[in-house]
C-alpha cells in the first residue's frame, strides 16, 4: 500500500457545520497581514498592537506594542460566561483516579499559585521556571502561572535524566523547579524527585516546588531548599492581578534536538504565538463548544504546549489529561478513556497507531468509540496503511482526519487538509494553513515538485530565537535559502498537497520524538568502554525509525551481548529512555574520510542495505563491505 490514490471527503453534514470554510483560504490570500490581525483580534489584550509584522529577516515581531497575558486568554476571558462552569480539564491518572477542574476552579488554582511563586517565591517577569512533572493538572496550572506573573517557563519532559534536566536549567539559567514526588508510567513509579535531586548540584536552582504524588510518602525533602505545594497553595487565596505582557516577550523556552550534541532552546514569544494557536485549534481540530477534545502528547512537547494547554483552553475547550501509558491494565486504555468520557476529537501520532494496528482491532472493538468526530496525527509521517486503520477501524470511516506537519519552531500547525473544505489524501498531510506560505525547494532554492520544505513568509508563532545562541538560529535555519529552511524532505502535488519524507540532516525521529545523532553519539563515547561511535536511522515498523549505532571499543575490550546492552542503558540513563538504541554493532573501524571525519552518509546506507553513494574519499574503502557483512549477520 505504499501508493495510495484514494481521495477521501468529509461527510455531507460534518461538511455543513465546519469551522473551516473556503472564505478563510480566500481571506489569508487577499491579505495575509490583515487576516493574522484578525486572528490575533480573537484575543483580549490590554493595549492594542500598533503594527502588525516588523520583519527584519530572520527576526520577526507581530503586533508590536500590543499587550496582553497568555493565561488571561485561557482563564480570565471565560469568566462570566457560560464556561465558567464548563470542565477545562478532565484528568484521569494511569491508576484510574478522575480529578475534574472548571474553568473557575482552573482560574482559582492558578491565581493562588501566581502568587506561590510571586509573593512566596519572588519569581519576577522574564525570569526562567524549569517545569519537571508528571501530566498531572498542576503542570498545567504551573504553565499558567508562569504566564500570569510573566516568567518564562522551560517544561523539561519528565522522561529526560537528570543530565538532560541539568544541561536546561544551566542553559537556561533557571533559579526554581517545580516537580512531583513520581510519576506513575505502565504500572511503575518513575521517581521524579530523585531525578531532580541529581541534576540540582552546580545549577543555580534554590527553590524546589514539590507535587505530592506518586511515591509522595518516601520521596527525599531536603529543608529549606523543598517546598510542598500543598503548604504553600494552603497559605493563598484566589487573587493576583496578571503581568501585562508585551506582545514580544518570551513566553516559553522548550528545547528540542538538532545536529550538534547540544539541544536548542527554542524561543517562542506572547502575541503571535498565542494567536496561532487559537486559530489553528479552532480551525484545524473543527471545534466546537460541547467538544470533548483528547491531545495524547506529553506537555512537555511542543505539541502538548500548543495543543493541550494554550490552544484549547484560550478556546475554552474541555480537554482530557491522561497521565499513564496506553497498553495500562490492558492495551484497550485508550479506547475505554474515549468511550468513559466521550472524546470527540483525538489527537494522537502515528506511532502509536501504528502499535494499535499490530495489537490488533479487538481493542477498540471492545469499546464505544462513537462519541468521535475528528481524528489527528502529528509527528512524523503516517503511512498510507496506517492512516486508512485510524481511518475504519477508530473513526469508522465517519472521522475526517488531520494529519498535521509542523515544528517545535513553528509554533503550531503549518499543514493539514482542513476538515471539511479539503479532500483528504492518506499519507499525504495536505496544503498549508490559511495565512502560511510554504515551498518546496531544490537545491537552488528554486520551486520544484520534490526538495526541501520552505516557509516562505514570516508567521505569527515563529522562533524568535535560540536561547542565548542567535547564531545558531541563524546558520540552522536561515542560511540554506533567504526562506525558512525546516531541515524536512517533502513532494507537493497539482493540488498543492504537501507530502513531508522526513528530515534531510542528522536529525532522528523515533516515535514522533526528535533526537539528535551527535547527543547519541557523546553520550556512546561517554562510556567507559567505547573508544568512538556513529549513530543512524534505521526503518521500524512501529516508531518509524528506530536508533542504529556503530561503536569501536577501547583497546583490550572485547564486544559481548551484555556490553551492548549496558551501553544502550548507559545512553538511557544519560538522556532518556526515547534514545536507547536498538542496537549497537561493535567494528574495528568506521567509514571515515582521510582526514578522520565519520561519514554518517555511508553507515546510513549500511544500515538500510541501500547505495552508499561515493565512497572515493574514504581513507578505509574495504570497512564498507565489512560492515555490510555484520549487519546481515555473517
Ligand atoms: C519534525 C518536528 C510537530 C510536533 C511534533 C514534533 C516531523 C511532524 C509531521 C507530519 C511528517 C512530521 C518532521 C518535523 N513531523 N509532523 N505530520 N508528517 N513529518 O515536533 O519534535 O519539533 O519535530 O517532526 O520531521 O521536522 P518536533
Amino acid at each position: 500500500m505504499l501508493h495510495e490514490t484514494r481521495v477521501l471527503h468529509a461527510s455531507n453534514t460534518f461538511k455543513s457545520r465546519s469551522v473551516a470554510t473556503t472564505a478563510w483560504v480566500e481571506s489569508a490570500s487577499k491579505d495575509r497581514l490583515a487576516f493574522w490581525a484578525e486572528q490575533a483580534r480573537q484575543l483580549t489584550w490590554y493595549s492594542p498592537w500598533k503594527t502588525v509584522l516588523d520583519w527584519n529577516r530572520p527576526y520577526a515581531k507581530w503586533f508590536v506594542e500590543g499587550t496582553l497575558n497568555a493565561s488571561v486568554n485561557c482563564l480570565d476571558v471565560h469568566m462570566g460566561t457560560e464556561r465558567e462552569t464548563k470542565p477545562a480539564i478532565i484528568w484521569e491518572g494511569e491508576l484510574g483516579t478522575i480529578r475534574r477542574y472548571t474553568y473557575a476552579e482552573l482560574h482559582d488554582e492558578v491565581d493562588r499559585f501566581s502568587r506561590v511563586l510571586s509573593h512566596q517565591f519572588k519569581v519576577r517577569r522574564g525570569d526562567r521556571v524549569t517545569i519537571y512533572m508528571p501530566l498531572i493538572p498542576e503542570l498545567v496550572v504551573a504553565v499558567l502561572a508562569c504566564a500570569r506573573i510573566g516568567a518564562i517557563h522551560s517544561v523539561v519532559f519528565g522522561g529526560f535524566s537528570s543530565q538532560s534536566l541539568k544541561d536546561r536549567i544551566l542553559d537556561s539559567d533557571s533559579k526554581i523547579v517545580i516537580t512531583a514526588t513520581g510519576g506513575y508510567r505502565r504500572g511503575k513509579v518513575i521517581p521524579l524527585k530523585e531525578i531532580v535531586d541529581a541534576a540540582l548540584p552546580g545549577t543555580a536552582i534554590r527553590d524546589v516546588i514539590v507535587v505530592n504524588h506518586a511515591a509522595a510518602d518516601t520521596a527525599s525533602f531536603i529543608e529549606g531548599r523543598d517546598f510542598r505545594y500543598n503548604d504553600l497553595m494552603a497559605k493563598e487565596w484566589p487573587e493576583f492581578v496578571p503581568e501585562q505582557m508585551n506582545s514580544e516577550d518570551p513566553l516559553f523556552i522548550l528545547y528540542t534536538s538538532g545536529t550538534t550534541g547540544k539541544p536548542k532552546g527554542i524561543v517562542h514569544t506572547t502575541g503571535g504565538y498565542l494567536t496561532h494557536a487559537k486559530y489553528s485549534t479552532r480551525i484545524v481540530f473543527d471545534l466546537k463548544d460541547d467538544d470533548i477534545y483528547w491531545c495524547t502528547a506529553d506537555i512537555g512537547w511542543i505539541t502538548g504546549h500548543t495543543y493541550v494547554v494554550y490552544g484549547p483552553l484560550s478556546n475554552g475547550a474541555t480537554v482530557l489529561l491522561y497521565e499513564g501509558s496506553p497498553d495500562y491494565p490492558d492495551k484497550d486504555r485508550f479506547w475505554s478513556i474515549i468511550a468513559q468520557h466521550k472524546i470527540s476529537i483525538l489527537y494522537t501520532a502515528p506511532t502509536a497507531i501504528r502499535a494499535f494496528m499490530k495489537w490488533g482491532d479487538h481493542f477498540p472493538n471492545r469499546h464505544d468509540l462513537s462519541s468521535l468526530r475528528l481524528l489527528g496525527s502529528v509527528g512524523e509521517p503516517i503511512n498510507p496503511e496506517a492512516w486508512m486503520w485510524y481511518y475504519e477501524v477508530i473513526g469508522k470511516s465517519r472521522c475526517p482526519i488531520v494529519d498535521t506537519w509542523w515544528q517545535t519552531e513553528t509554533g503550531g500547525i503549518m499543514v493539514t487538509a482542513l476538515p471539511g473544505i479539503a479532500p483528504m489524501k492518506p499519507g499525504t498531510a495536505g496544503p498549508a494553513l490559511p495565512g502560511i506560505s510554504i515551498d518546496i525547494l531544490d537545491d537552488d532554492g528554486h520551486p520544484s515538485t520534490s526538495g526541501l520544505l520552505s516557509i516562505t513568509e514570516p508567521w505569527p508563532s515563529m522562533a524568535r530565537g535560540i536561547w542565548g545562541d542567535n547564531s545558531r538560529f541563524e546558520s540552522t535555519y536561515w542560511a540554506k535559502f533567504p526562506t525558512y529552511f525546516a531541515g524536512d524532505g517533502a513532494t507537493v502535488d497539482a493540488d498543492g498537497y504537501i507530502t513531508v519524507l522526513g528530515r534531510v540532516d542528522d536529525v532522528l525521529n523515533v516515535a514522533g520524538h526528535r533526537i539528535g545523532t551527535m547527543e547519541v553519539e557523546s553520550a556512546l563515547v561517554d562510556f567507559e568502554s567505547i573508544a568512538e561511535a556513529a549513530v543512524v536511522g534505521i526503518p521500524d515498523d512501529i516508531k518509524g525509525q528506530a536508533i542504529l549505532a556503530f561503536a569501536i571499543l577501547k583497546e583490550g575490550v572485547t564486544a559481548s551481548a551484555e556490553l551492548e546492552a549496558a551501553a544502550i542503558n548507559w545512553v538511557g540513563d544519560l538522556i532518556g529512555a526515547i534514545a536507547k538504541p536498538k542496537r549497537i554493532v561493535f567494528t574495528p573501524d568506521l567509514p571515515k574520510t582521510r582526514s578522520g571525519k565519520i561519514m554518517r552518509r555511508v553507515l546510513k546506507g549500511i544500515a538500510n542495505n541501500e547505495p552508499t553513494g561515493d565512497t572515493t574519499t574514504l581513507a578505509n574503502p574495504d570497512i564498507v563491505e565489512a560492515l555490510r557483512g555484520i549487519i546481515a549477520g555473517n
